[in-house]
């Protein structure tokens, strides 16, 4: 075989290879395949030539032929299957249609407003050395009542009306005051503690009324507590809370667990003292029940009257969130309405 023709055959191959790699299209390596190796086609013209050749030339031309033949042909199978894939993801992309539907948003949800009033409030106590003590909204009248200087047919018990379990052995609470029995009862002197929660009373809904409502309840036995202690309590947290220029003033009042019994007013935050409708045109908002605790409450719960002494208050969670909001029905707090609700995502 002379060099001319192996030179040839070879040239001839890395062509139709070259062109394989730029074809753009199955058209176009078609093209390709009917030219070189078609019928009338270079290198079926090549194939048909080995015949012309001295004998002794014909085998290995052939075998050459055979091997580019071999050869290209697997190049064009390559080249038409390239093409097809990108062909098919191209059509793929295309013609894509997406059939997923978008995840539903899950809500967060936010904190109630009862629930970031109330921890707001005892983060004030906490800074004043207050711990945080619980108990059940199922109460025994000696808890709710007895223990409290409130005996069977005390007039406050009327105002206290609630709803009773167990014939008349259990009662929904109607203040967190029995806490304070529960707390001493269960520890020796000191206590300093505050008391959140839930509490009970047969009130008819109104803007102002609710039959459940919170409190958050105060308490500070200790030797050598005064009255001074109270109002700097008491005052200190109207400052931190409210803000340091709120005024504030204390009036006598009465609660059968304390003695003396007074209430704490703050300057109104509407008007600031210039009086208006919230605070009924007297620039005052009352803000809590207060007290020193009773001897008798103390000695309820076995502890010495003589060596103790203690001071306790006793506020409503909604009012202070009403004040605070500007929320003006209690009943909002509690009809699950997600668009007043969700005006405290964030808080
Ligand atoms: N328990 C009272 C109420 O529900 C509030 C109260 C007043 C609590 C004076 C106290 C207190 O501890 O000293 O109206």
């Amino acid at each position: 075989m002379t060099e001319s023709l192996r030179e040839r055959l070879e040239q001839l191959r890395r062509e139709v290879e070259r062109e394989l790699e730029t074809a753009n299209g199955p058209a176009r390596v078609e093209e390709i395949r009917v030219r070189t190796l078609g019928k009338k086609g270079a290198l079926t013209a090549e194939a048909k030539a080995i015949g012309a050749l001295p004998p002794a030339e014909r085998p290995e031309a052939g075998e050459l032929v055979n091997a580019i033949k071999d050869a290209l042909e697997a190049a064009i199978a390559a080249r038409e299957a390239d093409l097809a894939g990108s062909e098919l993801s191209r059509r793929l992309e295309a013609e894509a249609l997406d059939v997923t539907l978008p995840a539903r948003r899950r809500g967060q949800g936010t904190r109630h407003p009862l629930s970031i009033v109330t921890a707001d409030l005892l983060d004030v106590f906490r800074r004043m050395g207050f711990s945080v003590a619980s108990g059940p909204e199922v109460e025994t009248p000696w808890h709710n009542f007895e223990a409290l200087n409130i005996p069977a047919g005390h007039p406050a018990r009327e105002e206290m009306d609630t709803i009773y379990l167990a014939g008349r052995d259990l009662l929904l609470r109607t203040h967190t005051s029995p806490v304070q029995i529960r707390v001493m009862e269960s520890r020796e002197p000191p206590v300093r503690v505050v008391c959140p929660g839930r509490v009970f009373r047969s009130d008819t809904p109104d803007a102002s009324h609710s039959p459940y409502f919170h409190q958050i309840e105060g308490l500070w036995v200790e030797e050598g507590i005064s009255l001074a202690h109270l109002k700097w309590a008491l005052v200190e947290f109207v400052h931190q809370f409210f803000g340091p220029d709120v005024d504030t003033r204390f009036r006598p009042s009465y609660f059968p667990f304390t003695e003396p019994s007074g209430e704490l007013d703050m300057q109104c935050l509407l008007c600031r003292g210039g009086g208006c409708r919230t605070c009924k045109g007297t620039g005052w908002l009352e803000l809590l029940g207060c007290g020193m605790v009773h001897p008798a409450v103390l000695e309820a719960v076995g502890w010495d009257s003589e060596r103790y002494t203690g001071f306790a208050w006793g506020m409503g969670v909604e009012r202070v969130a009403m004040l605070k909001y500007g929320v003006p029905d209690i009943r909002m707090f509690f009809e699950n309405d997600v668009r007043f609700l969700r005006q405290f995502e964030g808080r």
